[in-house]
């Protein structure tokens, strides 16, 4: 009775020319290693969760790119939005399509887009959790990643210092804090980062939502009858944008008290940005990355370069950057400034 969410809906916008509204970073080989991050992430699920268990959340315009990249996925098995509304709303919905489906089911929530290289130890994980939730019904786990910085991005996680077992009570999540509010957490030390992967029976999840986001939840029941039939598309259709725009973080997550947490054993990445990126791929001797491009570098370091078609690339005395390219867009930018990308592209009045 495992099952697996797998949430496909984002825009990526700060790998922005090369993730794109049209074709976020979730369907690019972002690390070069022949697969993109959905068929990683999908074959990492389906070590421990029946392929056929496997459910793809996502928006309506990666429909295609979704059944492309991972044929053994069927029609059944994918579940179109028709409008972006963060996570708490996929969320739902897929916890009461699965709860339908099969009563006892635990399940795992997991972003397509993140950087796991122990799949063993991430599975050891996983099934911990999985057992922890088969004897509390009622428990909502996350996993915690050891903090290095204050990171505004995250999540945040406190936990009960004297718990010893290795999963511990959660005394409070807090979502994305300000940067001396994060500062202050890490001196403190018993915080964790949340890694966006979150463990729990569909019965315990549906429950949290109907207590934290009632009006969400009532509106997502009234498919019930609907869900895994033919009828499902036209109720979401009707309904999904509707639904309010707020993610499991703020919407559950922080207002929980049956939340737990197991640090993690593996290394994980959420290449967030460029320099995340940076920071899990091969390096040349000068520190610079080049990825799908052939290169002549003079005197530059730090620098990760990545054409579309296997360009040459020619750098001299440029350190630090981000020298990054689509079909229509080039984009040049300081590595330091990689969190304003993301306003930079906003910027651009055509959108690419
Ligand atoms: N199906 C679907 N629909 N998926 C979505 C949607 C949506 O509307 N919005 C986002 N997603 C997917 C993204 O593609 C990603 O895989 C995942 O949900 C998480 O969304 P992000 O937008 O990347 O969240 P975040 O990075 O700001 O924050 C979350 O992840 C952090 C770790 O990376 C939170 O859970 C934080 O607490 C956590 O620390
Ligand atoms: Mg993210």
């Amino acid at each position: 009775n495992y099952y697996a969410v797998l949430m496909a809906g984002g825009v990526g916008s700060r790998f922005w020319p090369v993730s794109k509204q049209s074709y976020p970073k979730q369907f690019h080989d972002m690390l070069g290693t022949g697969e993109t991050l959905i068929q990683k992430t999908f074959s990492r699920l389906e070590k421990l969760i029946p392929a056929e268990n496997i459910y793809i959340l996502t928006n309506e315009l990666y429909e295609d790119l979704v059944k492309e990249q991972l044929p053994k996925v069927e029609g059944r098995q994918i579940v179109l939005e028709p409008s972006m509304n963060n996570t708490a709303p996929c969320i739902l919905l897929s916890s009461l399509k699965i709860q339908k489906e099969n009563p006892d089911a635990l399940m795992i929530v997991a972003p397509s887009d993140h950087w796991i290289e122990d799949e063993f130890a991430f599975i050891e994980n996983v099934q911990a959790s999985f057992d922890a939730c088969q004897s509390d019904r009622e428990l909502l786990m996350t996993l915690g990643i050891q903090p290095s910085f204050p990171h505004t991005g995250y999540g945040y996680i406190q936990y009960e210092e004297q718990d010893k077992t290795p999963i511990k009570k959660v005394i409070k999540f807090t979502e994305k804090p300000d940067y001396s509010t994060a500062k202050t957490f890490l001196t403190e030390g018993n915080y964790v980062w949340n890694a966006g992967i979150f463990i729990w029976s569909a019965k315990a999840i549906l429950l949290a939502f109907e207590t934290h986001l009632p009006d969400m939840y009532s509106l997502f029941s009234a498919g019930r009858k609907d869900y895994n039939t033919k009828s499902e598309k036209i109720f979401i259709e009707k309904n999904y944008a509707k639904s309010k725009n707020i993610s499991i973080d703020y919407g559950i997550m922080e207002k929980s008290e049956k939340v737990s947490v197991l640090p993690a054993k593996f290394d994980w990445n959420d290449l967030g940005s460029w320099g995340s990126l940076y920071d899990k791929l091969e390096k040349d001797q000068n520190d610079n990355v080049v990825v799908n491009a052939k290169s002549y570098i003079e005197n530059s370091s730090g620098n990760i370069v990545r054409t579309t078609k296997g360009k040459t690339v020619v750098l001299k005395d440029l350190n630090e950057y981000i020298v990054v390219e689509n079909e229509e867009v080039l984009l040049i930018c300081p590595k330091k400034d990689e969190q304003e990308i993301k306003i930079l592209r906003n910027s651009v009045k055509e959108k690419f």
